[in-house]
């Protein structure tokens, strides 16, 4: 069964803000480089690239159900970033953000009893908890400190994978 017009329409705006995080984060990334934060820069490049690979894995899912995926306007992101936490702070309320979206998402794929779509959002509603809760660890690194520097949390966070 192809996929209809309007879960089609409800992944393609998905995709738009799939794309617009991950241009936020190219951006983010960004300022991390020309302020020498190299661990968080690392960091949001790899985010970055995580983001524009959820926007292709919807776009293939449309695309081989037979739907048409687009590519819309992406809103220019934000710039004026002050310091590495309020950066996280940010990032945080961003995914909490694409976490409803999301669940609207799976609202339209309910609403239209899509077993397929309802299927494959579920697994992006399993990454959205766990993408806030990997910002909400780097936040706690800030909170708590426990004796690091921003240094050393800079060291931390680049090393993740
Ligand atoms: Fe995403
Ligand atoms: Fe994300």
């Amino acid at each position: 069964m192809n996929i209809s017009k309007k879960m089609q329409d409800a992944f393609n705006a998905q995709i738009t803000a799939e794309l617009y995080s991950s241009n936020l984060y190219l951006q983010m990334a960004f300022w991390f480089r020309k302020e020498g934060w190299k661990g968080f820069a690392d960091w949001m490049f790899k985010h970055s690239d995580e983001e524009k690979h959820h926007a292709l894995e919807m776009a293939n899912f449309v695309l081989d159900r037979g739907g048409e995926a687009l590519v819309a306007a992406i809103d220019a992101p934000e710039v004026d970033f002050k310091d590495p936490k309020e950066i996280f702070e940010r990032t945080l309320k961003h995914e909490q953000w694409v976490t409803e979206k999301i669940n609207e998402l799976a609202d339209v794929a309910d609403e239209l009893k899509d077993r397929a779509s309802i299927n494959f959002v579920d697994k992006f509603i399993d990454e959205q908890v766990e993408e806030e809760k990997t910002v909400r660890d780097i936040l706690n690194l800030f909170r708590h400190r426990d004796g690091h520097t921003v240094a050393t949390i800079d060291d931390i966070v680049g090393a993740q994978e």
